[in-house]
C-alpha cells in the first residue's frame, strides 16, 4: 500500500497553486492523498505570511501536530510556504516545534523530493531555505484539483514594496516565465479539456519589464487567448499603477477573456496611498475604471481594500468608502492592517488603535455587500452562462461560475461538471444565485 499525503494551505490563490505543485512532487514519488489528517505518513504546511492571523493560523495548526506525531513518529511533518522565507521565523519554528522534519521555502519548492530523500536517509531535521530567487523550475507538474479551473503562473515575486506587504521580502525579485512555457502550459490544459485558465502573478502587468520574454503582458494575453479552444481566460493581479489601455484592448479581441477585472485599490485617500507606496492617485484609479468600462458598460471590478493603515484618518477612511460608492465593485477583499516586521509601515508612528480599526471594518463590510447584494438583483430572471464546477451534495445541486465570477446553483439529471450551462435566474439569496437549467454546451 503506498504511503500517502496531507497538504494544508493558508493564504491566496498562489499558494493554492503552490500546493498543487507540492502535490505533483508527491504524486510523482508515489504517494497518495488524503483528506483525513490522521491517515497521512507525510503531512505538509504551507504557509502564508501576509498577515498576522494567516501565520497564528499556521502555528496553531502545526502545534497540534505534536499528539499525532508522538503516537506515530514515522510521521514526517514538512513546514513549507512563505512563512519559512520570513527573517528569523526558522528559527522561531525550530525552537517551538522541535518535531518538524523538513522545511523549506517557496524559493526552494522544487527540492522538495530531494529534502524528503535525505531525511528518510538521516534522522536529523532537514532545513533548506534559499535566500534569493534561482532559475525558474519548469519541470515540476503540478496535481491539479479544480478542474475545470487551471492556475498557471506568469510570473513569480513582487518589486513593488508596497510599504505595508511582506511579499517581496518572502518571494524574491520579479521573474518573468518564457512565453513559449506558458502557451505550451494551456495548450495542454485546453487539450486535457480544463475550461477556466487563470494567469496568475502578483503584478501581471509587469510581465516582462525583466527584460527577458520579448513580450509585454498585453501581448501575452494576446497569444494565450488566441490558443483554440472553449475556455475562459482570467487574470491576477493587476496593478493600478500599470493597468492599461493596451490590455483592455486585447480584451476586446478576444471574447473568451472575462470581463472582470481584479485591480486591488487598497484605499481611496491620496494621502494613504501615497504612504503605502502604491504610486497612483484616486483618480489615476478612477480614471482606468472608467476607461475599462467605455469598452465595455457591463465590465466588473473586483479589488482588495485595507482599513487601519498607520496615519488614516476617518476623513481618508471616508474617502475609501466614497471610492466603493463610486466604482460599484462586484465584490471586495478587505483587511484590517496588520504589521509585518521588517516593512516600511512597521516602523511608521500613528499605527491606528484596534477598536477604530475594527470599526471602520465593520462599516466597510457592510459598504461592499450592499454593493454586491444590488447587483446579484439585477441578475433576476435573467440567463447567464455558468461554468459547472462541482456538485454540493448538502444542497443537492450542481453549482458553477458566470463571467464575473457571481456563483449560480442550479439542479441537473446529468453529470454537467465541466460544461458550460445556460441558466435562467428564478431567485437570488445574498451573493448566490439558483436558477433552472436551460441549455448545455456540449
Ligand atoms: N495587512 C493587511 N492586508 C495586507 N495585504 C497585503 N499586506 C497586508 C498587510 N500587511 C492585502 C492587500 C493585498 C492582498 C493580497 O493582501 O490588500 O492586495
Ligand atoms: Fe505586496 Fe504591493 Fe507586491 Fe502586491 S504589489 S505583492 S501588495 S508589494
Amino acid at each position: 500500500m503506498s504511503e500517502k499525503y496531507h497538504i494544508v494551505t493558508y493564504g491566496c490563490q498562489m499558494n493554492v497553486h503552490e500546493s498543487e505543485k507540492i502535490a505533483g512532487i508527491l504524486c510523482a514519488m508515489g504517494y497518495e492523498e488524503t483528506r483525513r489528517i490522521e491517515e497521512a505518513d507525510i503531512i505538509v504546511f504551507n504557509t502564508c505570511c501576509i498577515r498576522e492571523n494567516a501565520e497564528n493560523h499556521a502555528f496553531g495548526n502545526i502545534g497540534a501536530l505534536k499528539k499525532l506525531k508522538k503516537q506515530k513518529p514515522s510521521l514526517l511533518v514538512v513546514v513549507g510556504g512563505c512563512m519559512t522565507q520570513e527573517k528569523g521565523k526558522t528559527e522561531v519554528l525550530k525552537q517551538k516545534f522541535p518535531f518538524i522534519d523538513i522545511m523549506f521555502g517557496t524559493l526552494n519548492l522544487e527540492r522538495l523530493e530531494a529534502l524528503i530523500k535525505q531525511k528518510k536517509k538521516e534522522r536529523k531535521r532537514v532545513v533548506e531555505i534559499r535566500e534569493e530567487a534561482g532559475e525558474i523550475f519548469e519541470d515540476v507538474t503540478p496535481f491539479r484539483t479544480s478542474y475545470p479551473n487551471a492556475w498557471v503562473n506568469i510570473m513569480y515575486g513582487c518589486n513593488n514594496f508596497c510599504s505595508y506587504c511582506i511579499v517581496p521580502y518572502v518571494r524574491g525579485r520579479e521573474r518573468s516565465r518564457k512565453p513559449e512555457n506558458i502557451i505550451r502550459e494551456v495548450q495542454n490544459l485546453v487539450k486535457e479539456g480544463y475550461k477556466e485558465i487563470t494567469l496568475l502573478g502578483q503584478n501581471v502587468n509587469s510581465y516582462g519589464s525583466d527584460g527577458t520574454t520579448g513580450m509585454t503582458f498585453s501581448e501575452l494575453l494576446d497569444a494565450v487567448a488566441s490558443i483554440e479552444g472553449d475556455f475562459r481566460l482570467r487574470f491576477m493581479t493587476s496593478h493600478p499603477k500599470d493597468f492599461n489601455e493596451d490590455v483592455v484592448k486585447v480584451m476586446q479581441k478576444h471574447r473568451k477573456i472575462c470581463r472582470l477585472v481584479h485591480l486591488p485599490v487598497q484605499s481611496g485617500s491620496n494621502t494613504v496611498l501615497q504612504a503605502m507606496n502604491r504610486r497612483y492617485t484616486r483618480e489615476k484609479y478612477l480614471d482606468e475604471i472608467k476607461m475599462l468600462r467605455s469598452y465595455f458598460p457591463e465590465a466588473e471590478v473586483t479589488t482588495d481594500i485595507i482599513v487601519g493603515f498607520p496615519g488614516e484618518t476617518e476623513e481618508d477612511y471616508l474617502q475609501t468608502e466614497s471610492l466603493v460608492k463610486e466604482v460599484e465593485f462586484a465584490s471586495a477583499f478587505t483587511f484590517v492592517y496588520s504589521k509585518r516586521q521588517g516593512t516600511k509601515a512597521s516602523t511608521m508612528d500613528a499605527q491606528i488603535p484596534e477598536d477604530v480599526q475594527k470599526d471602520r471594518i465593520m462599516r466597510l463590510v457592510e459598504l461592499v455587500n450592499a454593493f454586491t447584494r444590488k447587483k446579484s438583483e439585477k441578475y433576476m430572471g435573467k440567463t447567464v452562462e455558468i461554468l459547472c464546477e462541482d456538485y454540493d451534495s448538502k444542497k443537492n445541486l450542481y453549482f458553477g461560475r458566470d463571467e464575473f465570477g457571481r456563483m449560480g446553483y442550479f439542479i441537473s439529471e446529468k453529470n454537467v461538471i465541466g460544461k458550460f450551462v445556460q441558466l435562467k435566474v428564478t431567485k437570488v439569496n445574498g451573493i448566490s444565485l439558483f436558477g433552472e437549467l436551460e441549455k448545455v454546451k456540449e
